[in-house]
């Protein structure tokens, strides 16, 4: 089988392998298409918590993602947790260099225990510029209500918040609703003023480490492939979902979702 499209993640390093840039090739991989990286940070973690993070520099990650897509033009690009004012201006320059259209961006801003991982200055330039430039923004609740200064609470809060994204300059948005309190998930997405929503059943486990970074990446792997950006969320959330209720159970923190759960959902959609 050859791969079905190229994609660059731009993202940092999970060593437990359930997040970050290894969960991010292994859905690339899982759905057939190739995976190129940026490493932006390499972490030591486990499923319990973050060890420490070492940053890589702005401008090892510019050339990182400018020297891989001048010999491999990527096909869509995934971009995953940028620290710093300086990253995020270099990653703006070299994508403005490589000239690729189909950018999802995941902006990661909030740990799973609740942790702040950006500083404001950074949060103020990926709202005023990084967000105008991709295809489709991707936050969790806590995120979308730090973008917008706004508290959400319910279905309309996420639909009014989705909204407030686009009047900011974002061209398509998924509010991922993962922080629901709630026993049915809800993700809502906005295109050109129009509304859809994703429910699944809330799966009841304490494994979903990596599940926002697996669904971004599975968003810009079928929208490479010519999906569109609606189908692509459609077909990324069940991906997702899939791989969470047939999670393997490792680690005593909050586990890993499993990435090869991918071959029935490729049947289902074929
Ligand atoms: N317990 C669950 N059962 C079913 N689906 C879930 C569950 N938790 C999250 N999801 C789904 O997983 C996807 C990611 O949403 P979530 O809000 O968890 O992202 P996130 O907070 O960015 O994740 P991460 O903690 O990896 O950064 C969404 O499609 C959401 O609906
Ligand atoms: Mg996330």
């Amino acid at each position: 089988m050859k791969p079905k499209s190229k994609i660059l993640i731009i993202a940092g390093s999970d060593s437990s392998g359930g997040a970050g840039i290894q969960a991010d090739i292994k859905t690339v991989t899982a759905l057939g298409s190739y995976a190129m990286t940026a490493i932006t940070a390499v972490t030591s973690q486990n499923t319990t918590g973050v060890k420490s993070i070492s940053s890589i520099s702005s401008k090892e990650i510019s050339k990182q993602i400018e020297f891989t897509s001048k010999d491999i033009k990527p096909d869509a690009i995934k971009i995953g947790m940028l620290h710093s004012v300086e990253v995020i201006n270099a990653v703006l320059k070299s994508l403005n260099k490589i000239n690729v259209k189909k950018i999802i961006l995941d902006p990661v801003m909030v740990a799973k225990g609740g942790t702040k991982l950006i500083d404001n200055r950074s949060i103020k330039i990926l709202k005023s510029k990084l967000i105008k430039k991709v295809s489709l923004i991707t936050p969790n609740i806590p995120e979308a209500e730090i973008l917008t200064k706004t508290k959400i609470v319910t279905e309309d809060d996420m639909i009014r918040v989705a909204r407030i994204l686009v009047s900011l300059g974002a061209k398509n948005v998924l509010i991922k609703g993962g922080h629901l309190k709630s026993r049915i998930m809800r993700d809502i997405f906005l295109s050109k003023n129009k509304i859809s929503i994703f429910k699944n059943k809330k799966i009841n486990t304490k494994n979903t480490h990596g599940t926002g970074c697996t669904l971004s990446s599975a968003i810009a792997t079928y929208y490479s492939c010519g999906k569109t950006l609606k189908k692509s969320c459609e077909m990324a959330i069940k991906y997702v979902n899939h791989s969470i209720g047939t999670g393997p159970k490792y680690g005593k923190g909050h586990g890993p979702i499993n990435h090869l759960s991918t071959i029935n959902i490729n049947k289902k959609f074929r």
